[in-house]
């Protein structure tokens, strides 16, 4: 089948003779429609040394032709749906294909409400900021009849909001009953206030810090760094209230430094944990977290009826035309780090 793999040399090419992924238990496998680009791919792609052959991708919307044992056949069979697969280190199939195999369990039907372009930008973003939100910091899952869980009344920042995850962070932190304080540029302010932030700052602007202390009454006791840059925890840190204790910041990428350790705990969210699966990652072995798991089939059987209703809204997209063969341009120019608040998605 036709796809784009590691290359042996840290690049990746586009491919007609690659092995159509085999289908196991508890797995379906589709066709893929649309494949969604995640900073991921492009770090992997570049930076790891990954054996030649090795089919790369994450996020995907896909038709399924067939399903494995222990699947409901009358719920998937031709059903269309988007998960994300672990790209290179994947054991049973990965994204940039014609045809992927996943777990049942990590995939979501997606509504007709939505296109597949928009389906595509969820899986690996959403649940990301849903590990750091729902499972670390532990706020409520968004109600699927709409209603509002009950206030916080705490303030929750967002650094980063414009990102792929940072949109979602928005999303998740104000449907789990807190008020938000996002940052971004100026220029993507009032999406991200329609998304749900009740004040938008511009991580351009030096006096920042004191902005969001101004805005919130010096009362922020979550936050979530889509970013994660020395920097952007810094001062995501310094931004936390002077009362603060305990309180918790998610980044996305880690260790990091902790100047104020005794007031926040900084917790690293791991989407890679969510797959039941153990896999050599940057050189080391991870191992798949069951809780973490189980988490995502949750937030997965909900997702639906979210969408349907509008109660989560998808990232914008910047759609490429031309199949698998335009993934190396694509990934090329999303790694220049140039976009603003669009996912990249390929249509195949
Ligand atoms: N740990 C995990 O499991 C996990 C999973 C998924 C992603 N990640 C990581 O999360 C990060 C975000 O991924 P993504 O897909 O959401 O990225 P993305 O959509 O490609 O991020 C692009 C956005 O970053 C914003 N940005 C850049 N520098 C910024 C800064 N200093 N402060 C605030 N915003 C800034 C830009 O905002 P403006 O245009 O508004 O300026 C732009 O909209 C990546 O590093 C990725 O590798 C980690």
């Amino acid at each position: 089948m036709k796809a784009v793999v590691a290359d042996g040399e840290q690049g990746i090419e586009y491919v007609t003779n690659a092995e159509k992924p085999t289908l196991t238990k508890g797995h379906l496998l589709g066709r893929v429609l649309h494949i969604g680009l995640n900073p991921i791919d492009w770090k992997i792609a570049y930076n790891v040394p990954i054996p030649k052959g090795a089919i790369g991708g994450t996020d995907f919307v896909a038709i399924v032709e067939e399903v494995g044992e222990g699947v409901d056949a009358s719920k998937y069979m031709g059903a269309r749906v988007a998960g994300w697969v672990p790209g290179f280190f994947s054991i049973s199939g990965s994204a940039w294909a014609e045809y992927v195999c996943a777990d049942a369990k990590l995939v979501y039907l997606v509504p007709d409400s939505i296109s597949s372009l928009e389906a595509c930008t969820l899986p690996c973003a959403l649940t990301t900021a849903s590990q750091g939100i729902h499972q670390r910091i532990g706020l409520p899952l968004p109600r699927p009849d709409g209603s509002a869980n009950p206030s916080r009344r705490k303030w929750f920042l967002v650094w980063g909001a414009s990102s792929a995850v940072g949109q979602y962070a928005v999303q998740l932190a104000k449907l789990g009953g807190c008020d938000v304080v996002a940052i971004c540029s100026d220029k993507n302010a009032e999406k991200i206030k329609k998304l749900g932030a009740s004040f938008v700052f511009d991580y351009h602007d030096c006096q920042v810090v004191e902005k969001i202390k101004q805005a919130t009454d010096d009362s922020v006791f979550f936050g979530f760094d889509a970013i994660s840059l020395p920097q952007t925890i810094t001062k995501c840190i310094m931004a936390f209230s002077l009362e603060a204790k305990a309180a918790k910041l998610i980044t996305v990428l880690g260790p990091p430094e902790n100047p104020r350790e005794e007031a926040v705990d900084i917790i690293t969210a791991f989407s890679f944990s969510l797959f039941n699966e153990k896999f050599d990652f940057y050189g080391e072995t991870v191992q798949g977290n069951n809780e973490d798991y189980e988490h995502t089939t949750k937030l997965f059987e909900v997702l639906p009826t979210l969408l349907e209703k509008g109660i989560i809204v998808a990232n914008s997209i910047r759609e490429f035309k031309g199949g698998l063969e335009v993934i190396p341009d694509a990934l090329r120019e999303f790694s220049s780090g140039n976009h603003s608040a669009v996912k990249f998605v390929i249509n195949v």
